[in-house]
């Protein structure tokens, strides 16, 4: 299959280029999009060919569900049932925006879209380009991230047609995400609302609005014997081609281990990276060393870590360690990510 590839430049031609991609998705095709947390795999999610062909091209196993994106606050109770309003306040907090709530799901909604669940996951993205697409494609678009499975999610168009060149039939590039990490995912089909997947808006600002948010303990504990509710959380994910260990402790004594497992990696012939800190990047000896941006910078971190690590696979590094971060507030997203791309590799000094 050829892939169209349109870059979304702001003219008045996005006008057409949208309408094209409006046709497509209606007519049972694939076309990736940006939003503001990543690129999206979009397809239409009343339709269950549409949805199937999405778990196809991405070589995603088809129990693991897919977000439904709207464009309009009033779609939402056409595809789920909100049966005590605690969803129209998160909507009016944080619609449009990067969270996606878990409601029960409407009989419109295909099971292959929700993978067999009668719930659904919905997302008012705020991104103009995929609001506008959404609109032009009738008003449901079901959509994964854009990668392979088990890749990281891409943050430009360039990391689409990377994973998605000849499987789908047209990719929108709107430049590079501004977030960078998926949406938050929130639960709301239980007593308690329960975040499944942490994001950009954090357990903090989910209490602001409903009181009480539980965090789905698997999350950073790789220990727990529970099986996280989110389907796709059990997968491996967001993981780069080589090997990546997290060196936690004492910053000195993080850097001391990091140069030494680099040194034994290097003996052995292999190409190391590291994934550091502007404060402490130059202190590195490996094959790639790259920083992640300030670490008082939580939001610069989020922004380039999944391009960070598809920079070392394009860069051929076979072994990888990273510094740990944070992980309150949006630093819960980031270690979440770090970790699973880890397998939850962690070196403790
Ligand atoms: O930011 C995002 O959310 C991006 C952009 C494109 O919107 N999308 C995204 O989709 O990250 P995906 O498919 O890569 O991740 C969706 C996650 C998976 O872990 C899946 O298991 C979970 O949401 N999920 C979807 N429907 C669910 C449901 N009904 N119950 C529990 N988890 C659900
Ligand atoms: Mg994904």
């Amino acid at each position: 299959m050829k892939t169209l590839y349109e870059v979304m430049d702001g003219s008045s031609g996005d006008e057409e280029k949208l309408r094209k991609a409006g046709e497509i998705l209606k007519a049972g095709g694939l076309v990736a999009f940006p939003t503001e947390t990543v690129y999206g795999l979009g397809g239409d999610a009343l339709n269950p060919a549409s949805s199937r062909k999405i778990y196809a091209a991405k070589g995603r196993p088809s129990d693991n569900p897919l977000i439904v994106h709207i464009c309009r606050l009033c779609d939402l109770d056409r595809i789920a049932w909100d049966t005590d309003k605690r969803a129209a306040l998160v909507a009016r907090a944080f619609w449009p925006g990067p969270l996606t709530m878990i409601l029960n799901k409407k009989d419109v909604v295909p099971m292959e879209t929700t993978g067999g669940l009668s719930t659904v996951a919905v997302r008012f993205p705020s991104h103009p380009v995929a609001q506008r697409m959404i609109d032009a494609a009738g008003g449901f678009v079901a959509a994964p991230s854009a990668n392979t499975s088990g890749k990281p999610s891409p943050t430009s168009a360039r990391y689409v047609a990377e994973d998605m060149d000849g499987k789908i039939d047209m990719i929108l590039d709107g430049g590079d995400v501004g977030i960078g990490l998926e949406s938050t995912i929130l639960d709301l089909t239980e007593k308690d609302p329960m975040i499944l997947r942490p994001g950009y808006v954090t357990q903090e600002m989910l209490e602001e609005v409903l009181g009480k948010v539980l965090v789905d303990r698997t999350i950073l504990d790789a220990s727990s014997a529970q099986r996280p509710k989110a389907p796709g959380m059990k997968y491996r994910h967001y993981a780069p081609k080589g090997e990546l260990a997290i060196v936690e402790g004492e910053p000195e004594r993080v850097t001391e281990r990091i140069n030494a497992l680099c040194r034994q990696a290097a003996q052995e012939g292999k190409k190391t990276g590291v994934i550091a800190v502007d404060e402490t990047a130059s202190r590195y000896l490996a094959d790639s060393v790259k920083s992640v941006g300030s670490r008082e910078d939580e939001e610069a971190i989020a922004h380039s870590l999944y391009r960070i690590l598809r920079e070392f696979d394009d860069e051929g590094i076979e072994v990888m360690y990273s510094e740990a971060f944070s992980s309150h507030g949006m630093g819960q997203a980031i270690m979440n990510r770090l970790l699973k791309a880890a397998g939850h590799h962690v070196i403790r000094v």
